[in-house]
């Protein structure tokens, strides 16, 4: 019997790397859809590449501050990507911008999560401008990255209200653990061909049930 093969990905990270862990933790199972081949981190110290190691991937440091620029960095970067056959990319808590001519070279190939309902509050400091701005749902995104920051096709969503006393840290540890949810999620549905992007928008198989396409796990 013939079986699809699994698509090969590449997680990027910069730290703790508890959404890699989501990411190594979903595709350990026999029927999913892709497998993590490769980590790299821009950071020698990023936890994350000892939660690679204990997994048994691949792992390569790229200190982005031994590249003379950032078309230098994403060049070497993208030589790592090539060599290893990597077919998708998974930003988790990778902190350096990728330049336009990378993000061309890999169009609809790089998926990244971010700590709220974009297109609100993308950048930086999301919980607290979440909180300033008196929201009452904030909640997290993995989309599809397009040149601009935080801009791209949403793959999917989850929603988690805020609380009255809410802080910054509290709020972020409640979208952390959506986060791990969401993320295996949307690999699976971009992986498996049951997400499908068209233009700047992501169309999900009708056969995914409506919870599952409209993830909500609160
Ligand atoms: C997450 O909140 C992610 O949304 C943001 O950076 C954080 C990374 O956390 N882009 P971790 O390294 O996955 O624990």
């Amino acid at each position: 019997m013939t079986s699809t093969p699994k698509k090969r990905v590449a997680v990027l990270i910069s730290g703790g790397g508890t959404n890699l862990q989501s990411l190594i933790d979903a595709t350990s199972a026999a029927n999913f859809p892709a497998q993590i081949c490769l980590v790299i981190s821009n950071k020698a110290d990023a936890y994350g590449l000892t939660r690679a190691q204990k997994a048994g991937i691949d792992t390569r440091t790229l200190p982005h501050k031994d590249y003379e620029s950032r078309s230098a960095f994403d060049e070497a970067l993208d030589k790592a990507l090539k060599d290893a056959n990597i077919e998708l990319i998974c930003l988790a808590g990778f902190m350096r911008l990728l330049t336009p001519v990378f993000i061309e070279k890999w169009t609809n190939k790089i998926l990244n999560i971010h700590p709220s309902l974009l297109p609100s509050f993308p950048g930086l400091h999301v919980h607290q401008r979440a909180i300033d701005a008196g929201v009452r749902f904030s909640g997290c995104t993995v989309h599809i990255v397009r040149e601009e920051m935080d801009v791209g096709p949403i793959i999917a969503q989850a929603v988690v209200p805020l609380a009255q006393d809410d802080t910054a840290d509290t709020l972020a540890a409640r979208i952390l653990a959506s986060e791990h949810e969401i993320y295996p999620k949307a690999l699976e549905w971009i992986a498996s061909g049951q997400a499908e992007i068209i233009g700047e928008r992501v169309f999900l198989d009708q056969a995914l049930s409506v919870p599952d396409s409209q993830y909500h796990p609160n």
